[in-house]
């Protein structure tokens, strides 16, 4: 199977496009509906989008955006919207965000405080907000609470468009595919030790831009396939930053056979095929903690699901961002696994999960796809049927997952509850 495109990589290129001068084409860009939600975004504000099924053109407004006539609705992604305030931030105008009943729990100060102190306003710190953006943007020098990629880039965003020299300190490091991606569009990113410093009063140029496969995808077909004695799956063109694939390491120490060949470049991300064969796993046992959490951040409720089929347990603490999610990822899972006869211990930075399989039940996503997929992964890897409630949330990032999940031998049916 292919890995589909990646969703940060697309929502990136779908951002810088729209303030580049030029045409941006992007080839494997992922349909999903949050990266639609982005680009409906931007084509309210003047961007020229074009979809066909091979490639995606976006015709940029050389910074300058339109103001849009009405809210910018950006529904379930988190991504889109906190990279859009950062964008929002050095534009003339004055516009109102807002999204469906998840992204409105979520957390909106971590890019709001420092977009504030860079001269844009904001008149909330949660949805729905309303941005003024502010042409005259001053550069800051920012060290980030948290370690979040999206504020990192909203960052970024605004700092492309201030006077003077923005410099950014992470607490660890998060996925760094603005960074790249701006390289490509020939921003200049300079990087010292744990320090990002980039000049404001550039202009991305338009370019081309192939999107790796979606490793936080790949990872629910890596989890099936490794926790399945006797499987052998090849997934093709996946993104391998190394900012994000700390599971692979954490599934290997499990006792996963995952083998790596076919190693190449694709928009300045690394990409392979990964062949995986199934084996018994065992608990990773040791404490993952909050260096590790955030090269992992999306595929632990995977990994969750891996840790629950295997011999042993797994502890996996420093990850309270989880509570921030589409969900509360430490409660859905933890109230999922209990369902499936898990033993689960939860605290408020992660749980601690004991191996030894999986019952069959019924469970709840709580409309976040990646608790969806993570319990339907489950369902092939348990004892007994798994029915899971409210499935529609996994078009958000992962269309094709049930196609691609059938593929793979696994038997999954809609049921009544579960459109
Ligand atoms: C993302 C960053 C991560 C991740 C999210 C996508 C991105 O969020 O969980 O799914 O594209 O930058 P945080 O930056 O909030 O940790």
């Amino acid at each position: 199977m292919r890995a589909p495109g990646d969703k940060s990589i697309t929502q990136r290129v779908l951002l810088l496009g729209a303030l580049a001068g030029g045409t941006t084409h992007i080839e494997n860009a992922l349909d999903s509906a949050d990266c639609r939600a982005t680009a409906d975004a931007l084509l309210a504000m003047g961007v020229g989008i074009e979809r066909t099924e091979l490639a995606w053109q976006i015709t940029g407004r050389s910074g300058d955006l339109d103001r849009p006539d009405g809210i910018l609705g950006l529904q379930n992604s988190g991504t889109g919207l906190r990279l859009l305030c950062g964008l929002l931030a050095g534009q003339s105008f004055r516009a109102t965000l807002d999204g469906d009943q998840s992204l409105r729990c979520r957390p909106m100060d971590r890019v709001v405080e420092p977009l504030r102190q860079m001269g844009a306003g904001f008149d909330s710190e949660r949805l729905p907000l309303t941005v003024t953006g502010n042409p005259a943007l001053c550069a800051i020098d920012y060290r980030l609470p948290v370690a979040s990629a999206q504020v990192k880039s909203a960052i970024l965003l605004a700092a492309l468009q201030a006077h003077g020299t923005t410099c950014i300190v992470e607490p660890t490091a998060t996925r760094d595919h603005t960074e790249r991606m701006l390289g490509l569009f020939g921003v200049a990113v300079r990087r010292d030790g744990i320090e990002l410093r980039i000049d404001g009063g550039q202009t991305p140029t338009a370019t081309r831009v192939p999107v790796a496969g979606d490793f936080s995808s790949a990872a629910f077909m890596i989890v099936a396939a490794a926790a399945c004695p006797g499987s052998d799956v090849v997934i093709e063109g996946v993104g391998l930053n190394p900012t994000r694939t700390g599971v692979l390491a954490v599934l290997r120490k499990m006792g996963s056979d995952i083998s790596v060949s076919n190693e190449r470049v694709a928009g300045n991300e690394p990409v392979s095929d990964l062949r995986v064969r199934g084996r018994m796993l065992t608990g990773a046992g040791a404490y993952l903690g909050p260096e590790q959490v955030p090269r992992m951040i999306d595929e632990l409720p995977a990994l969750c699901i891996a840790a629950a089929t295997a011999a042993g347990r797994t502890e996996i603490r420093g990850a309270s961002e989880l509570r921030f999610k589409e969900s509360d990822r430490i409660d859905a899972m933890t109230k999922g696994l209990k369902i499936l006869g898990v033993t689960v211990e939860s605290f408020d930075d992660g749980l601690v999960i004991e191996g030894g399989g999986l019952n069959g039940g019924r469970v709840d996503s709580q409309s976040d796809h990646r608790v969806a997929m993570a319990f339907s992964i489950a369902g092939a890897l348990a004892r007994e049927p798994v029915v899971v409630q409210d499935t529609n949330c996994i078009a958000t990032s992962y269309p094709d997952f049930v196609t691609d999940l059938s593929s793979l031998g696994v038997a999954i049916e809609p049921t009544d509850q579960n459109s």
